[in-house]
């Protein structure tokens, strides 16, 4: 992966998060989707993992196969709506160190204010990938990434399900060395700051707290 922004196009991807997006969808269901479009993404962004040669005895003789090299991915979910991506790249990474990074915005400065941070050790040892399944303003983003890179994060890539072009060109400002995987770039963000088709708020519909 060269580019900054990665959409993956994949049919699979595309029609679980036309259901993610219908407001008819239950929680439950969003859900469901959310961790089954996750395993999608995160196969696509754990393409440049590191790998070496192990010498094994197949049933039939002796060869040098490949295996993932170096010390085990970080995975950090910017709370809350993060968590819903969490085990989806547990499913194929289960031996993935998990971070956690919580954040909230001052009604006055609109700046992100740190409530919560917990990273694995030696991060700069590591591959980290930040989840947040929506990137709007990019600004909480970005901040969760400031944070990772002071605790010494210097490969990182996030991963989320839907962006806004403003979300994407903050990113790019703050972090141009941030790889970005999504499953697709919107339109556009409104007034309020929700992206547009979007699908709502993201930790609301997979909590069922509206
Ligand atoms: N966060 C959400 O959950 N939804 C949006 O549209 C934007 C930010």
């Amino acid at each position: 992966m060269s580019e900054h922004l990665t959409v993956v196009d994949h049919p699979l991807v595309q029609h679980k998060l036309t259901l993610m997006r219908d407001k008819g969808t239950s929680t439950s269901e969003f859900r469901r989707l959310l961790h089954e479009i996750t395993q999608l993404l995160a196969y696509e962004i754990t393409r440049e993992l590191p790998v070496t040669q192990k010498t094994i005895e197949t049933p039939m003789e002796t060869m040098d196969s490949p295996i993932l090299a170096g010390k085990k991915l970080a995975l950090v979910s910017i709370l809350r709506a993060g968590n819903g991506m969490l085990d989806g790249v547990l499913d194929l990474v289960p031996s993935a160190r998990v971070g956690f990074v919580g954040l909230y915005r001052d009604e006055e400065t609109l700046q992100p204010v740190q409530y919560y941070f917990k990273a694995p050790k030696e991060l700069a040892d590591r591959m980290v990938i930040a989840v947040d399944p929506m990137l709007a303003t990019g600004n909480s983003s970005a901040a969760a990434i400031d944070l990772l890179k002071e605790a010494g994060a210097t490969n990182i890539r996030f991963l989320c399900l839907l962006a806004a072009p403003e979300g994407v060109a903050r990113m790019k400002e703050a972090h141009p060395d941030v790889q970005i995987v999504t499953a697709s770039l919107d339109r556009e963000l409104n007034e309020k700051g929700y992206i547009m088709p979007g699908l709502g708020d993201a930790g609301d519909r997979m909590f069922g707290t509206k």
